[in-house]
């Protein structure tokens, strides 16, 4: 069985809440909506529309790719050491990476765990078709976690969220008791070195405090603070601004035309928190 046709049993529908299961090539729920399954393995799970302005997207083909270039060359590595670390040895049972993106993350987690099983979920349809295919024992499923995250309630053991949106209390809904939230935050001074002579988005202060307090029943198991200078090309920086959401409002030749007067290497400062949450068995 995919690992796709195994998550029926912690996917529910997007539009009204009841279990999904597998039917004509997709999924449906008892009130009869149905969901298509991509030809490249993934599962959409966007239920219409409600909200104000457009619907979540998520990354971009080029965001994703920059994004793949930066964590291959290493500068996440540390990161997703912290992140792994904060997933329990014993872990088993199902793993959601919410805004998880490629399942880069996820298919780390898997490796080290292999009693857990994973769906990463993403707003990005490009994102999820790689992650799909990133682990035998992971699951890809587009859906904007904004609008509501298409998991049962207490269907999951672990659940990470890196870099990534979601709403506190969806987290605590679909964490089955015993199970562990992990979420990587950035500091409000990550990457500030790009952000001289650029008008990058700037990152709140406290945002690792907002996360630690976040699910109110459950426990602070760790909070471990990231903190590295990195020495980067200018190719590497330009990977660095694309592949956040800056790219939704910067113009790339003008970027780099500033990061090319610099002298490279740049360096510039990671600074990320990975916060772990246990609920009670
Ligand atoms: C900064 S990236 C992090 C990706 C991944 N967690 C990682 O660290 O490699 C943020 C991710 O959140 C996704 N995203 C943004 N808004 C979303 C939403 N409303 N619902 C689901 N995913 C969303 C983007 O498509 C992107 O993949
Ligand atoms: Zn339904």
């Amino acid at each position: 069985m995919s690992t796709l046709d195994a998550a029926f049993d912690i996917l529910q529908c997007p539009s009204c809440g009841e279990p999904l299961s597998a039917a004509d090539g997709g999924a449906s729920c008892a009130n009869r909506h149905h969901f298509d399954r991509a030809r490249q393995g993934y599962l959409s799970l966007r239920a219409a529309h409600k909200g104000k302005g457009a619907p979540a997207t998520g990354d971009t083909p080029e965001m994703l790719e920059a994004r793949e270039r930066f964590q291959a060359e290493g500068f996440h590595d540390d990161i997703r050491a912290a992140v792994l670390a904060a997933v329990p040895a014993d872990a088993r049972g199902w793993l959601a990476d919410l805004g998880g993106g490629t399942g880069w993350h996820a298919a780390s987690v898997l490796d080290a765990r292999p009693e857990l099983h994973g769906v990463v979920l993403d707003a990005s349809a490009p994102a999820v078709r790689i992650a799909a295919r990133a682990h035998e024992r992971l699951a890809g499923v587009s859906a904007d976690v904004w609008t509501g995250v298409p998991l049962r309630d207490a269907s999951v053991d672990v659940v990470l969220r890196i870099f990534a949106p979601g709403a506190a209390g969806e987290v605590r809904r679909i964490l089955a008791p015993g199970g562990t939230a992990v979420f990587a935050v950035p500091h409000a001074d990550h990457m500030r070195e790009l952000g001289h002579g650029l008008k990058l988005m700037k990152v709140p202060a406290g945002k690792a405090e907002e996360v630690a307090a976040s699910i109110p029943d459950a426990t602070l198991v760790s909070s471990v603070e990231v903190r590295q200078r990195v020495q980067l090309s200018v190719e590497q920086a330009l990977d660095a601004v694309f592949m956040g959401p800056n790219a939704f409002h910067q113009d790339r030749a003008k970027v780099e035309k500033v990061l090319l007067e610099w002298q490279a290497p740049i360096s510039v400062t990671i600074a990320v928190t990975v916060v772990a949450l246990r609920l009670e068995a």
